[in-house]
């Protein structure tokens, strides 16, 4: 048999975590198949794109800077990718027909699902901080899940009414000066910044006003406890950790690819941990 030939396209890639992930899953099931990094420069997407099929691959992730570009380069893309604006995943077909889908919303959503199993989208107001590419797809997320209302703060007002206009209702950008009102009565927050990142600079909102019931997301994974998460953890609040994201968002790729649905695992998440030291 063949073997099924997947990876990761970036620019660098050498920090991606998705080789321990699927690595993990490939020999816990069996699997006749690879993954393997990809290192693409920018200016050769279309290229590396086009090869793959002929190079014996099923598809590949996408991670920056090529998530946005390679839209234009896909024969299809899933309403959920054309909604998000960025492609993560690639299937490639027999015949080498390239079909875009982003499956970074499921991860979050199923994350967060599996991190705070109480948590319902009709437990209050959602509020979300940043406008970048992950903020659409939580967003995009927390919208398909039926939340009412979702608060995007961002420190460039402009691009948070950006994303409320690009998706629409229930989101609403709202001035950071205003966090304090927008976290009084909300039931879940998610850090999607790379504030509080490891060499980043930390993330300054005042906890106080958000209710304790809340639960408390940052989708920033290094560290795993970033500050917002131990200030949150410290007074009572549910904490979501940003790892589990990445953990579930490749899920539905690593189906689609080798044809087994994996499961996401504490032995799973030790051994990406792992890899990370
Ligand atoms: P991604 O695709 O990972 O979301 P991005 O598009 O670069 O990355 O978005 C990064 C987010 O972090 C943005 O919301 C950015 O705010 P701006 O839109 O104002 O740039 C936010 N961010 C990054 N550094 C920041 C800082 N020092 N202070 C406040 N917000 C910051």
């Amino acid at each position: 048999m063949k073997i099924a030939k997947a990876g990761v396209m970036g620019w660098p890639v050498d920090h991606s975590l998705s080789p321990a992930l699927h690595g993990f899953w490939l020999t816990a099931h069996g699997v006749e198949g690879s993954y393997q990094r990809l290192p693409v420069p920018p200016d050769q997407l279309g290229q590396a794109l086009s090869e793959l099929h002929e190079k014996g691959f099923v598809g590949v992730n996408l991670t920056v800077p090529h998530k946005e570009a390679a839209l234009g380069f896909m024969q299809r893309v899933t309403p959920d990718a054309r909604r998000i604006g960025a492609v993560n995943t690639v299937f490639i077909d027999n015949e080498g027909a390239l079909t875009g889908t982003n499956t970074d919303a499921f991860g979050f959503i199923n994350n967060l699902r599996a991190g705070a199993p109480r948590w319902r989208a009709n437990n209050g107001p959602a509020v979300v901080l940043g406008a970048g590419g992950a903020a659409r797809a939580v967003c995009f997320a927390l919208q398909n899940a039926g939340v009412a209302e979702i608060r995007v703060l961002n420190r460039t007002a402009a691009r948070a009414q950006g994303l409320a206009d690009a998706l629409g209702a229930p989101l609403v950008a709202v001035s950071w000066d205003e966090a304090k009102d927008a976290l009084k009565d909300a039931a879940l927050l998610v850090n999607t910044t790379t504030l509080g990142m490891k060499g980043q600079p930390r993330l300054e909102i005042d906890l106080a006003p958000l209710p304790v019931t809340a639960v408390v997301n940052d989708i920033v994974y290094v560290p795993l406890e970033t500050p917002l998460l131990a200030a949150a953890r410290a007074r009572g609040n549910t904490v979501v950790d940003g790892l589990g994201m990445l953990l579930y968002q490749a899920q539905p790729s690593f189906a689609g690819w080798f044809g087994v649905k994996p499961e996401v695992t504490s032995a799973l998440r030790a051994h990406v941990l792992a890899s990370m030291a």
